[in-house]
């Protein structure tokens, strides 16, 4: 059974025009999905969507279905689904509201009035897969834009979702913090979570089982890696060449 569904999915932001035109796609349990297309072309409404922000919290209208594990979005509440599907914004700082990394961490397992030692254990855990010990009673403020990055990641980890949705998870990091987000989506994956992940750099998703293409809110390709790759005439021509070029593989 595949954990998302998405049957037809329109949606408009509040007064706009629709910004997602009909989608419909799914993804089976211990997938990667990669999704790639043009700034512009709806990458980020597709994650807030599916985890629930919009309509919930950004209002504007929805059309079609997202199932999250045979159920409706829609039915579930917001820290319901969250503990299904996480999502990483591509901005850390709209998710990060506590003053220490620790407390961070700890914020989401508290609202859920998790047991105190389940909570302490889940934040030893999230801080030493990220390797966020050291900065563990430090000010997320103050610390770089990539391990921001990491935290808003560690934050979501923390409700031990099955499903995880990044955006643009590596668009802040040098190339040290690349190499280490790279390595802790493989251990996620080979733990058996389902990533939905939206990149630039096709290097950064190369373990990506399929690739999902989206231009203008629309869907134009999905397919293997090796499948998309292959046909640089049909990137060319959507104009996805010259977006992922700075890939090597070009
Ligand atoms: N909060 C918003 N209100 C109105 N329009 C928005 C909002 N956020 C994004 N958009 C519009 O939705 C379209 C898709 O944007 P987005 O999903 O951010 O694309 P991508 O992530 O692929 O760059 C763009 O035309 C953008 O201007
Ligand atoms: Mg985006």
């Amino acid at each position: 059974m595949p954990v998302v569904k998405v049957e037809n999915l329109y949606y408009a932001y509040p007064e706009g025009p629709p910004v997602l035109k009909g989608l419909d796609f799914q993804v089976e349990a211990g997938e990667t999905l990669a999704v790639i297309g043009l700034s512009g072309s709806g990458k980020t409404t597709l994650c807030q969507c599916l985890c629930g922000l919009a309509p919930h919290v950004l209002g504007g209208s929805m059309r079609g279905r997202i199932l999250i594990k045979g159920r409706a979005s829609t039915e579930y509440r917001l820290p319901q689904l969250a503990c299904e599907i996480g999502m990483v914004m591509q901005n850390p700082d709209m998710q990060l509201v506590c003053t220490t990394v620790e407390d961070e961490i700890a914020f989401a397992p508290e609202n859920l009035c998790l047991p105190p030692r389940e909570i302490r254990s889940r934040v030893n855990e999230v801080l030493g897969l990220l390797g966020l010990k050291d900065l563990c009673l430090k000010n997320p403020a103050l610390l770089s834009g990539g391990q921001r990055q990491l935290l808003a990641l560690g934050a979501v980890l923390a409700l031990q979702p099955s499903i995880l949705v990044l955006d643009e998870p590596m668009a802040l990091l040098d190339e040290k913090g690349r190499c280490l987000v790279h390595e802790i989506l493989l251990y996620l994956r080979d733990e058996g979570k389902t990533l939905i992940i939206v990149d630039h750099d096709i290097e950064n998703i190369n373990f990506a089982d399929r690739f999902m293409v989206m231009e203008q809110g629309e869907i134009i390709c999905l397919d293997s890696p090796a499948a998309v790759m292959a046909d640089k005439e049909y990137l060319q021509q959507h104009r996805l060449y010259l977006e992922l070029s700075g890939s090597t593989r070009f």
